[in-house]
């Protein structure tokens, strides 16, 4: 039988082959990757894992094995809400907050509640594949922003928002993924305005924030524009992305659409997990051991940035990320990152080609995303040197 040919448009749409491809070299003998984006094993706090699990399962209560309410158990929304305002100082109502089972899955639910065929939403020049993923499967129109190492340029998006009829606007201005870049805090505050005096809603994806390499505090766009942004957090990065645990909040009547919608989706997160990531966020290990993970990432930042100086080529450039999991290469337009890879497996090194978080593919062929958040130090060095022999 052709299975293929049996699924449907949607899923061709979908090019997952070449990310399941270069993803799936993580622990792979002899392969150095510098392509999944894993927390270091060391940064994740087992101990305290397994006490929250152990604290949660000694209570006996038979609820953990229960369906639940879509949009999360009340404990872990209160906590998250304490949690908010504590890391950002952001006063929000816990009827606000929705319990995820991780930001991906609210990204694919916000683009069914937004996108129809045909609709426009903006997203950074490169940007999260499984997100582009999800607005693809929409049969949206992707339109990208011009960035640089600031951020998407507002006057940019000023011309794009007047060129288009935009329904969504999805960022991720914070350390991110791909390229590192962070939105700078003078053009944050020109998007809050623009955003407001235009109706416009931005799905702010903010997975690495607390991966910060300064002391400086980042203000979120949501904190600059509540009533037009969605905020996506997760626990991926922070307590370990095994637990599938994240959350939402922003304008309560979209909240609520979107916990509407979470039935359809996955019903609602893991009670369990839910439960455990209560214990975790009350206890002061996790925001000791949050500080640990940001110093384990700048020292692997520091190696990878030490050895790009000693070994690649002059015609690659890149902007030192001052937070988060990923450096983004850029070389001269002729190269084809496509081929690099293929050639970087054969000398035991693996990264992701730019083309993957591209709208349109071309933009990425003269790029290549590192990460240095799962490699040891030893394999950052060999893994940039067998790297920039191919380059
Ligand atoms: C920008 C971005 N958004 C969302 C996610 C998904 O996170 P989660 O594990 O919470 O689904 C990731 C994971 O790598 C990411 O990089």
């Amino acid at each position: 039988m052709n299975y293929i040919k049996k699924l449907s448009e949607r899923n061709r749409l979908m090019d997952s082959k070449i990310v399941r491809d270069s993803l799936s070299t993580f622990g792979v003998d002899n392969l150095i990757s510098l392509a999944a984006g894993h927390p270091a094993a060391e940064s994740l706090d087992y101990e305290l894992f397994k006490e929250s699990v152990d604290k949660v399962l000694g209570k006996n209560d038979l609820s953990l094995m229960n369906y639940s309410f879509s949009n999360g158990i009340p404990q872990l929304r209160e906590a998250v809400a304490r949690f908010l305002k504590r890391t950002q100082n952001l006063e929000i109502d816990s009827r606000s907050v929705g319990i995820s089972s991780g930001s991906q899955v609210t990204i694919d639910t916000v683009c069914k509640a937004f996108l129809d065929e045909g609709d426009v939403v903006l997203v950074e020049e490169c940007t999260f594949l499984a997100a582009l993923q999800s607005m693809q499967s929409c049969k949206a129109q992707i339109v990208p922003i011009p960035m640089d190492s600031e951020g998407i340029i507002i006057s940019e998006y000023e011309r794009l928002i007047e060129k288009y009829d935009v329904k969504l606007t999805y960022l991720i201005p914070t350390f991110q993924n791909p390229s590192g870049y962070t939105l700078s805090e003078q053009r944050r505050t020109a998007l809050a305005k623009i955003i407001k005096y235009n109706d416009l809603i931005v799905l702010e994806d903010d997975p690495y924030g607390h991966i910060n390499f300064n002391d400086k505090q980042i203000n979120s766009i949501y904190s600059l524009a509540a009533e037009n942004v969605i905020y996506l957090g997760t626990f991926s990065k922070s307590i370990g992305p095994g637990l599938r645990v994240g959350f939402y909040t922003g304008p309560f009547e979209l909240i609520d659409q979107i916990n509407a919608m979470r039935f359809s989706v996955d019903v609602h997160a893991n009670v369990l997990a839910q439960n455990v990531v209560v214990e975790i966020l009350d206890n002061e290990r996790f925001y000791t051991n949050v500080k640990k993970m940001s110093s384990i990432y700048k020292v692997r930042k520091d190696i990878m940035v030490e050895a790009l100086n000693k070994y690649l080529p002059e015609s690659y450039s890149y902007a030192e990320p001052e937070g988060g999991m990923f450096i983004w290469l850029q070389g001269e337009n002729d190269i084809d990152s496509d081929l690099i890879y293929k050639k970087a497996i054969n000398n035991g090194v693996s990264f992701v080609p730019g083309t993957l978080f591209t709208p349109n593919k071309l933009d990425g062929k003269n790029k290549l995303r590192l990460n240095f958040s799962s490699p040891d130090l030893k394999s950052i060095d060999e893994g940039i040197k067998k790297l920039s022999e191919i380059l």
